[in-house]
């Protein structure tokens, strides 16, 4: 879509987007890191501005993207700092999209030198929970009963024998409290480093709309009619 064919129904609005993939050092040249690519998270910034908002994209590792411009970049790596940052920017946001994939575990050590390799079978590697960056959201704003902050969340699922893409999606919805949940369907080939996404935008009145296969760029305008509506009620 053109630009100037673009609505301007986010004007005045402050938006945070967090975009990439985290990465949780285990030393210093080493980390655990996630396939984001960056992408969706960055199309997601780059309409908002085109729609008039002013938008602070929090942006973890990604891909080399061209950063969208008139947007505020704030640049982090470890998952500590995209909470830091977020909720930095959250403070006066009217809308929050976290289109980062936010490690769950970190290493609970980050060795100050490089790991060696000796003789023996190495230690295995401890992990410690992160935060849910995205329930801090939701509670913080609960605690703030005036904010009409809207709230978005991603959600990659493959899946399993248990239960299928959309059962694990919603019960994601609930447990999470946000107001939209942006499904991608993932595995085979699908969504990660790939210009397409497909998947459902589920919201918390119990709405499911599924999302044609397109490009990143028309999920997130999907994404931003729901949220002017969801502001518009
Ligand atoms: N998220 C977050 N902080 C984390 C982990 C995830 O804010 N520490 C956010 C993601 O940015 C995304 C949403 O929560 O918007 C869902 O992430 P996902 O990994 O799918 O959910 P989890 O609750 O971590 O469940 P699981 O990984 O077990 O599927
Ligand atoms: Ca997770």
């Amino acid at each position: 879509q053109r630009p100037d064919a673009l609505p301007r129904d986010l004007e005045g609005v402050h938006v945070v987007v967090s975009a990439g993939g985290t990465r949780e050092p285990l030393d210093p040249v080493r980390y655990l890191g996630n396939r984001s690519s960056g992408k969706q998270g960055y199309a997601l910034a780059r309409t908002a501005v085109q729609r008039g908002a002013r938008v602070t994209l929090v942006s973890a590792h990604t891909l080399a993207l061209p950063e969208p411009a008139g947007v505020d970049v704030v640049k982090v790596g470890t998952a500590a700092e995209l909470r830091d940052a977020v909720h930095k920017a959250a403070g006066d946001a009217d809308v929050v999209v976290m289109a980062a994939a936010v490690a769950d575990f970190r290493p609970t050590a980050s060795a100050e030198f490089k790991i060696k390799k000796t003789d023996r079978d190495p230690d295995p590697i401890a992990l410690t929970r992160n935060a849910d960056v995205l329930a801090e959201l939701v509670s913080a704003r609960r605690r703030a009963p005036a904010s009409a902050q809207v709230i978005v969340g991603f959600a990659a699922e493959t899946g399993d024998t248990g239960a299928d893409v959309l059962s694990h999606a919603r019960a994601k919805l609930a447990r999470k409290g946000c107001d939209l949940l942006v499904v991608n369907a993932v595995g085979e080939g699908k969504a990660f480093e790939m210009e397409d996404n497909q998947g459902w935008l589920l919201a918390a009145d119990g709405t499911e709309r599924p999302i044609a296969l397109g490009s990143k760029a028309q999920l997130a305008t999907e994404v931003w009619d729901a949220v002017v509506e969801l502001r518009g009620r």
